[in-house]
């Protein structure tokens, strides 16, 4: 950083305002990401706050925010705005606009390539959101991106956040530490919290009540106290960036001696989740009405304002998140909502309960609108902050009528278990919202993201971002245009048209699903199931295999993307450009998969006369094995964390310092997420990632064992292999206790250039063309 950079930013609003609404977040972040800059810009904040605080929700939720961007004389810039968050959103959108940079996922911020001098406006630039509230995560974002980030990644993040508009992010980090001190100070022990807490990449489901324990090792208090320590920097953050936290609460989820410590308590045994065994599910929950839900929740919110400081009144809960209640009936349900809210209130009087209404779409036949307008209807509509959680798939607003009266958020969740596919249903996120928000009876306050991984597809979620800041639907064509400009920029080189060309394409093919009969998030490659001769192909749904698009398109748009190096050799050097290309080529490649399965498959099947052909089986199996490892190739690479098992792994391990033991069950915990999920593959797959290292390591054996056994066994119509089954667990089971540290391995970025060019050559036949 540059020494005049180091002056301290004077707080342009009066003492009376707490730091969530003065200046200095948005100072520190030109500070962080625009070093050179830091005397060119100047923000003010507008309208005086008429309250004292984020804390003030009525303030908070009833306007719209808005900024102004104008010369400043003496070639500055300057920027005013109605919140910190309409401050930065306004800084985005000028250095978009006139400087060509942006701040992007895995790649990084892009804005210290702002040219010396900034370029003046010509006349001022005014933007307003049509929302109050632009909200960010999903709670299991937190196990599937987040698990284990550093304080370095959360920065990024949170700067992104900023920059984007978010002022209403979930805050999950450090969970388990205040939940600990509740339940030592209520007596129980810390074996029961050790059976209760999950491990590292499996939080989120334990927050939920679908799990409990862990599986592999217990959570180790040094975990426990290090993302304490993470989330006190990510709280002061949050609030000095100018956004509201949404906080955790007590649940009521509670360990299982809960019965032996509180004879009396009442409580009930949720359901089991996905086929865990007992002992990792059928939490217990503690009846909302029983007067210990309240003491809990007291002493919950109480320790945890003491770590963060009274800095939000938002609070996360869900009891009932794929777990049903134990009884269907509507007093009961109303019994439960007015409950929890009572414990709120005793222990924070401005508490808001902010509630996922993922269980509307996903227990619907539990979820009669009799039932979900009784559940809610135990709090006022004033107290409830719904988040639609899949809105642009299954919105949920309709069928309950706004929620019976709630305020709710337009959420976009695009992705499952951090999948990697290029996908998107670009009409939808663009005409939806605007759709909701003129309805006249909407009580819609917000719109967000809510992707269960931050994956790829960024482009998809900044529309959504940005389309909060716009009465009319966004014009896909040209927001694509000027994505792909600003993506590329460099000062050296005018973008080939080839590139233009290739994300055109893209916006009309797999960015455009309307077939939500087929999909409705991002897709899976079958090379990344379980090998089975049957079952695989055309799933829909939300994993779904289906490919959406004619591939051949894909293929064209590449090959336009691809031949762009040949004109300007200088993108070799650009990183976004072969960060995409990487992204684009693990698609083609994924795709020409499909059809070597199915030859493969076809020729296997002795039951076959008219097909069967033991050469072609053998022929193109050996191809789908050659195929996955240069695609391994390519993804290793690049040298992008994003594409590379290696990286996560390290990240994981790097949470344990020198303990070594903790750092071989973090590695478990990031393998075991990712390949079985559950100590045997509960849901095995469901987070399947397409690593270089990944592929190579684990779907290449796969598939290995199932073209062996497929040769040599008998075809059954179903697919059945009880030997192959028993082969693949095996196979599965190992690879979870393999370390990497002694197999001293290293992802070593390589030469990507060649790497491409050489497996393009190579497979240029099978990809449809
Ligand atoms: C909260 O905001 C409302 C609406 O702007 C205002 O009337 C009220 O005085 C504020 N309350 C506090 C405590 O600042
Ligand atoms: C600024 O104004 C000039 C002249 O009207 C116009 O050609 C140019 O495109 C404008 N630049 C921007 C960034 O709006
Ligand atoms: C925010 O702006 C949108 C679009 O103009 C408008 O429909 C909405 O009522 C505004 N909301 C508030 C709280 O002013
Ligand atoms: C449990 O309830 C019984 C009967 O009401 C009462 O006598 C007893 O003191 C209670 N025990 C505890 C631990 O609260
Ligand atoms: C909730 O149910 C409990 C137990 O049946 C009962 O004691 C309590 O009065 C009910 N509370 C409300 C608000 O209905
Ligand atoms: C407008 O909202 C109501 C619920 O309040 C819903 O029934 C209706 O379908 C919505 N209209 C549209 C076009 O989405
Ligand atoms: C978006 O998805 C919803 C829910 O499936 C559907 O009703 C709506 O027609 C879709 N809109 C567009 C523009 O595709
Ligand atoms: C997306 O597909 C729909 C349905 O085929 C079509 O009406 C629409 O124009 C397409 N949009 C884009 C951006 O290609
Ligand atoms: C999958 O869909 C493709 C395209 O519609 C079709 O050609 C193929 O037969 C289907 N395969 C299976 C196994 O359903
Ligand atoms: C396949 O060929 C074998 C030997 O030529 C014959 O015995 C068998 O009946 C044929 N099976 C079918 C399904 O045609
Ligand atoms: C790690 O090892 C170093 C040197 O061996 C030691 O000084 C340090 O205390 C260790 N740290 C932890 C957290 O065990
Ligand atoms: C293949 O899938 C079928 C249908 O789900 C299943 O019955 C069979 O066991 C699977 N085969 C293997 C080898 O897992």
């Amino acid at each position: 950083m540059k020494l005049h950079c180091l002056f301290l930013a004077v707080v342009s609003t009066g003492t009376a305002f707490a730091s969530a609404y003065s200046t200095a977040g948005i100072e520190a972040l030109v500070r962080r990401r625009l070093p050179d800059h830091c005397n060119d810009i100047t923000f003010s904040l507008t309208v005086p706050p008429s309250y004292s605080s984020s804390v003030n929700k009525s303030a908070f939720a009833s306007h719209n925010d808005s900024y102004a961007v104008s010369n400043g004389g003496a070639g500055k810039i300057h920027i005013s705005g109605t919140s910190p968050s309409a401050l930065a959103t306004g800084l985005r959108y000028y250095l978009k606009e006139f400087a060509n940079v942006d701040i992007h996922w895995f790649l990084g911020s892009r804005l210290n390539l702002a040219p010396k001098h900034l370029p003046a406006v010509n006349s001022t630039l005014k933007g307003a959101s049509i929302v109050p509230y632009r909200y960010h995560f999903n709670t299991v974002t937190f196990s599937y991106t987040s698990a284990f980030w550093s304080w370095t990644d959360w920065e990024e993040q949170l700067d992104w956040m900023s920059l984007h508009g978010i002022n209403l992010p979930l805050a999950w980090v450090g969970y388990e530490k205040i939940l600990t001190d509740v339940f030592l100070e209520a007596g129980f022990t810390h074996a029961d919290l050790a059976s209760f807490l999950s491990g590292p990449a499996f939080q989120a489901w334990n927050r939920f009540g679908n799990i409990q324990g862990s599986w592999g090792g217990d959570l180790p208090k040094a975990w426990i106290e290090g993302q304490f320590e993470l989330q006190k920097k990510i709280i002061a953050r949050m609030v000095e960036l100018g956004m509201t936290p949404v906080l955790p609460c007590f649940t009521g989820f509670v360990p299982s001696r809960i019965g032996e410590i509180y004879p009396n308590a009442s409580f009930v045994t949720g359901s089991q989740w996905n086929g865990f065994p007992a002992q990792y599910t059928d939490v217990k929950f503690l009846e909302p009405f029983d007067p210990l839900f309240t003491t809990l929740q007291k002493s919950f919110i109480e320790k945890q304002q003491q770590a963060y400081g009274q800095v939000s009144s938002l609070y996360t809960l869900d009891q009932y998140n794929e777990n049903n209640p134990y009884s269907g009936d509507t007093d009961y349900l109303r019994n439960v909502t007015a409950n929890t809210m009572k414990s709120l209130k005793a222990a924070d009087p401005e508490a808001t309960w902010m509630l996922q209404g993922w269980l509307f779409y996903s227990s619907q036949s539990f979820w009669t609108n009799e039932r979900v307008e009784a559940y809610l209807g135990g709090v006022s509509n004033e107290d409830m902050l719904i988040i639609d959680l899949f809105s642009e798939s299954q919105p949920q607003w309709q069928r309950t009528n706004n929620y019976y009266g709630k305020p709710w958020i337009w959420c976009e969740l695009h992705d499952y278990g951090s999948n990697m596919g290029l996908y998107g249903q670009v009409e939808n996120v663009t005409i939806n919202p605007i759709d909701a928000l003129n309805n006249k009876s909407t009580t819609m306050v917000g719109m967000g993201l809510t992707m269960e991984g931050q994956e790829g597809n960024e482009i998809m979620y900044d529309i959504l971002l940005d389309q909060a800041w716009s009465e009319t639907s966004l014009n896909s064509e040209i927001y694509f245009h000027d994505w792909v400009t600003t993506r590329y920029y460099s000062s050296k080189m005018k973008l080939p048209s080839s590139i233009y060309k290739a994300w055109n394409i893209l916006r009309q093919t797999v960015y455009n699903n309307t077939q939500l009969s087929q999909s409705t998030g991002v897709t899976k490659s079958i090379f990344e199931l379980s090998p089975n001769t049957t079952g695989l192909l055309n799933r829909t749904g939300h994993h779904a295999t289906v490919i959406i698009y004619d591939p051949v398109a894909l293929v064209s748009a590449w090959q336009d993307f691809y031949s762009a190096s040949s004109q300007s050799p200088q993108l070799w050097k650009n990183k976004p450009y072969v960060f995409d290309l990487t992204d684009m080529t693990r698609q083609v490649l994924a795709n020409a998969f499909v059809p070597l399965y199915t030859s493969f498959v076809t020729a296997a099947n002795k039951s076959d006369n008219a097909t069967y052909s033991i050469d072609t089986a053998r022929r193109t199996g050996s191809e789908m094995l050659a195929l996955l490892a240069d695609l391994d190739a390519v993804l290793v690479a690049s040298g992008e964390a994003a594409f590379t098992l290696g990286p996560w792994i390290e990240a994981a391990r790097a949470w344990a310092g020198n303990d070594t033991k903790s750092a071989d069950f973090y590695e478990y915990n990031l393998r075991n997420q990712v390949t079985l999920w559950g100590p045997t593959g509960q849901i095995s797959d469901y987070s399947s990632r397409q690593w270089g290292g990944l592929v190579k390591d684990y779907y290449v054996p796969r598939w290995k064992l199932f073209i062996e056994y497929t040769l040599r066994g008998d075809t059954t119509p179903n697919g059945a292999n009880s030997e192959l089954a028993k082969a693949l667990l095996t196979f599965e089971e190992s690879w979870q206790m393999k370390k990497w540290e002694s197999e001293k391995r290293k992802e070593v970025k390589g030469d990507v250039e060649k790497t491409i060019k050489s497996v393009a050559a190579k497979w240029g036949y099978v990809f449809g063309n």
